[in-house]
């Protein structure tokens, strides 16, 4: 039964009873906690917790979801995959146990005639929670299952729960065995690969705390109501009904295996096990890689983005290390769409944007190997001049690191230059990297993402949003925190807490709160009435559970009750630089669009009073006529003076009219429209604005840059902080000219004509310094001295020689001298109390037993420095020239002794 039929008859099982299909949630939820969705549930967490009411009771889907921490598993097992399918029905207080498991062993085990999956029920078995007494009696009477075949397990293994806190409950496994050829009997309790685990149901009552594991946690009390949340692994009851092994050989993966097996020179399943889990890597990777992007990722260096970054170049180093020697990444795309985009559709509609990141990762790393395979000949060749063969840890670290280079790849190249590699310093700097990024992510984890204090306050209502139509307003206090603990009261006094540990919640407010790239509204709450003396500074504004407004404040004066009435104010001056900053970013965008086409697609933005910041989909830098055309287009829509619309509608017709929304977002049905001078600018945006663009003020580009493969960001600032950009600009030129002596216009001919005048200046003295160096060579052939059989030339040259003089000296010299052995050592008061030297030995000398790298070595003893080089020539540099002297006397000394 192909894959697509399985999803289709679990969502046609569950409608048929009662359940409402809800489509797969995005990958990426707005989770602090979660780097992407990895179970079906997920999306549904605030309907178990009680934070929100379900429009249904009972629901069903098939979830995309992604878990990396095992990555480097991948294809070494055949278990381990990062992309998966999670058919899941869910009841919200409606069914429990028995109705979970009646419904779970109908589909599975009816003829597949009739809608079922035909599973024999000889073959089930079924796991349940250590005392879960009455799950056991259920499987017996629903499903029949006799008493041998239920199995009872800890915590580990029947214990589910998601997030802290988050909603938890003893879960009951269903088994199906695969037959004495995949191991022992004695079902799941005692074989796993033999007894696979297809479906797990959860019957989700409690709400689990803080804990050190996943068998260890508080249980803060029971959910509101009793829930199911089930997951049948769509791949691996795939896997069973197609008779294949593993994921990799089924319809939806096995078509990206084919692919590179037509391409590389070795085959799939030929014997070599590295070179099958190579095809698995690529296989699983692709997939992942096109799901991820497809829900709005792009590749970059932390979090999400490095995750696919890391999938990509594993695929594009499994392609290499198989041969296969062209680029084939849109190729792998091309074959994850057409077997998946059945099932997702968004992998069709949006296949050129997706192909198009993931084969501009392809090309960057491919520069990148390039450079890095340089980089690796040079520590080889390094490490073989030493007489070493073991090629050090920080090297394998910066191939890594900095280049991308899998360990493995190193080994190998390694290998083939007859060198290993030492692996334990290497995983002793990959952990002291790992142990600094999970220290970066510890520090980043937002506070709220502990809800329970907030709880109540979320339950009660939104806070209302006045700051569209005015900057103060009347509001009462409906909690204070204090480090995340409620506190009745917070006062100024009695040393009162650090500033940005204090939040108060209002119930309605003027202040933005951080959303869509616009940073939060600066201004002050007062107390009202009685309390008229409390002030706070507001120093910034999260919203919680997306619905209650926190501000953080100064406690400046005064004390602030629960329940007080207060009025809080945003400061006008910064909400007008608000505006135009967040005006200007629209701007911005569209001129983008404008000047560049339909493919500059938003990535990201960010706006303060006075400057903005916006990030797009792009291959390439800008050109400098991009760039002015851009300003241009920007700051003549500014001029044009256009009106300001906002207003409320739905989804859809939003986007009829060419709103822009944005990748990955998931927006309500009735959504913020924002136009300026439509059709000019149309976006989604829930940000403040100004009412005419002329508001805005000029506009001015401070640059473009690369964030990462494929990601280009603008920056500009609005309004008085671009003139005053721009005054600067002005009186820079102002002082160079008065420098220079002369109008400004002519600044740049006259720097261009100084450049040119110090090059020949500098030629000039580079012809002086040779000749110099020419006469002092025949001077000093003159004073060359025999010194047993050697002609010697030893001599302190004259101040301000460079190591670079000395050798060109050093070899006119030596060949001066003839074919007798002969040595010429100079050494020279360098700059800044360097003494560089260098030796020659002609081929006589060597012959006599002289090497210049030894020679160097004495020199350098007398003058507190070191040096090296070959047996025909050697340089070094000391410090001190007090030594010179003794340095040639103890040279001339070695050379008579040999
Ligand atoms: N949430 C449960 C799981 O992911 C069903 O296994």
């Amino acid at each position: 039964m192909q894959t697509h039929e399985i999803r289709k008859r679990f969502l046609d099982h569950f409608v048929k009873a009662g359940h409402t299909e809800v489509p797969s949630a995005s990958v990426i939820l707005d989770d602090p906690n979660l780097l992407f969705v990895n179970a079906g549930m997920v999306q549904f967490v605030p309907y178990f917790l009680g934070q929100q009411t379900p429009p249904w009771n009972r629901a069903v889907s098939v979830q995309k979801c992604i878990r990396t921490p095992d990555i480097d598993e991948v294809g070494i097992t055949t278990r381990h995959n990062t992309f998966f399918q999670m058919a899941g029905n869910f009841s919200f207080g409606d069914y429990f146990k028995k109705g979970a498991i009646e419904f779970a062993w109908t589909l599975l085990t009816n003829p597949v005639d009739a809608g079922g999956y035909g599973f024999d029920p000889e073959r089930l078995w079924a796991t349940v929670y250590l005392d879960d007494d009455e799950a056991i009696t259920l499987w017996q009477e629903v499903a029949g299952l006799p008493a041998e075949r239920i199995q009872r397990r800890g915590m580990a293994d029947n214990y589910w729960s998601m997030g802290i806190p988050g909603p938890c409950g003893p879960s009951s496994e269903i088994y199906y065995d695969r037959g004495p050829e995949y191991g022992v009997e004695g079902g799941p309790e005692a074989n796993e690969d033999r007894y696979i685990e297809i479906w797990n149901l959860v019957f989700m009552q409690n709400e689990r705390g803080e804990g050190t594991s996943k068998e260890d946690f508080e249980i803060l009390g029971p959910l509101p109501r009793k829930n199911i949340d089930t997951g049948m692994g769509v791949e691996r009851v795939a896997c069973l009904l197609q008779g294949v092994d593993n994921v990799y050989e089924t319809d939806l993966v096995r078509p990206v295996i084919d692919l590179v097996a037509g391409i590389a020179p070795r085959g799939y399943g030929q014997g070599s096990h590295t070179d099958d889990v190579r095809y698995r890597i690529i296989a699983d990777h692709s997939r992942t890689s096109a799901i991820i992007i497809g829900d709005g990722v792009s590749p970059g260096n932390e979090g999400r983005g490095y995750v696919l970054r890391r999938l990509l170049r594993r695929i594009i180093r499994a392609a290499k290390l198989l041969g296969v020697e062209q680029p084939i990444m849109a190729e792998l795309m091309t074959t994850v769409r057409d077997a998946m985009g059945p099932s997702y559709p968004e992998l069709v509609t949006d296949f050129d944007r997706i192909q198009r990141i993931a084969v501009a990762e392809e090309t960057a790393f491919n520069r990148t190997l390039a450079s890095g395979s340089r980089l690796f000949d040079e520590a080889a060749g390094a490490t073989k001049a030493k007489g070493a063969t073991v090629l050090s840890g920080s090297d394998a670290f910066t191939l890594h690191d900095t280049y991308g280079f899998p360990i493995e790849l190193t080994l190998e190249m390694a290998a083939e230059h007859g060198l290993t590699v030492d692996e334990e310093g290497f995983r002793g700097l990959m952990a002291e990297q790992r142990a600094r990024a999970k220290a970066d992510a510890a520090a980043r984890k937002q506070a709220h993402s502990d809800l329970s204090a907030y709880r109540d306050l979320v339950d009660a209502g939104p806070t209302e949003f006045t700051g569209f139509d005015e900057l103060s307003s009347e509001a009462r206090i409906l909690g204070i925190f204090v480090d995340g603990e409620r506190v009745p009261v917070v006062s100024h006094d009695s040393g009162g807490p650090a500033p940005d540990r204090v939040e108060l919640i209002l119930d309605r407010t003027p202040f933005y709160a951080e959303s869509g790239g616009q940073i939060a509204d600066e201004g002050a709450i007062s107390g009202a009435g009685t309390s008229s003396a409390a002030k706070a500074a507001v120093t910034d504004v999260q919203k919680i559970a997306k619905t209650l407004w926190a501000h953080r404040v100064r406690v400046e004066s005064g004390e602030f009750v629960e329940g007080d009435t207060v009025v809080a104010a945003v400061d006008p001056r910064w909400r007008h630089g608000a505006t135009q900053g967040h005006s200007g970013t629209h701007m911005v965008h569209a001129a983008l669009r404008e000047v560049l086409g339909p493919n500059a697609v938003q990535a990201g933005s960010l706006n303060r009073p006075g400057y903005l910041r916006f990030d797009f989909n792009w291959q390439g830098a800008l050109s400098e006529d991009q760039r002015s055309q851009i300003e241009e287009v920007t700051n003549q829509a500014v001029e044009a003076d256009y009106e300001v619309n906002t207003f409320t509608t739905q989804l859809e017709k939003a986007k009829a009219m060419g709103a822009m929304a944005l990748f990955g977002e998931q927006y309500p049905d009735q959504v913020r429209v924002v136009e300026i001078g439509g059709p000019f600018s149309i976006e989604l945006c829930g940000g403040t604005h100004v009412h005419n663009s002329a508001q805005i003020g000029p506009v001015t580009i401070l640059g473009e840059s690369s964030v990462g493969s494929g990601v280009r960001r603008v920056e500009a600032y609005v309004g008085l902080d671009s003139f005053r950009h721009l005054a600067k600009e002005r009186a820079l030129m102002a002082g160079l000219a008065s420098t220079l002596k002369v109008p400004s216009e002519e600044v740049p001919a006259r720097v261009a004509n100084l450049v040119e005048r110090l090059r020949s200046a500098e030629k000039e003295l580079d012809r002086l310094r040779l000749a110099n160096a020419r006469a002092a060579a025949v001077n000093a052939v003159a004073g060359a001295e025999l010194v047993g059989k050697v002609r010697l030339v030893a001599q302190r040259m004259a101040g301000g020689m460079s190591a670079g003089d000395l050798r060109t000296l050093v070899g006119d010299i030596r060949g001066k001298l003839g074919s007798d052995p002969a040595v010429v050592a100079l050494i020279a008061e360098g700059d800044e109390d360097s003494v560089p030297f260098v030796v020659a030995v002609n081929a006589a000398a060597q012959d006599l037993g002289l090497r210049a790298n030894d020679l160097v070595k004495t020199l350098g003893a007398a003058v507190n420095g070191r040096g090296g080089g070959k047996a025909d020539l050697a340089q070094g540099s000391g410090k001190g020239a007090a030594g010179i002297d003794a340095a040639l006397a103890a040279l001339r000394a070695e050379i008579d002794r040999s």
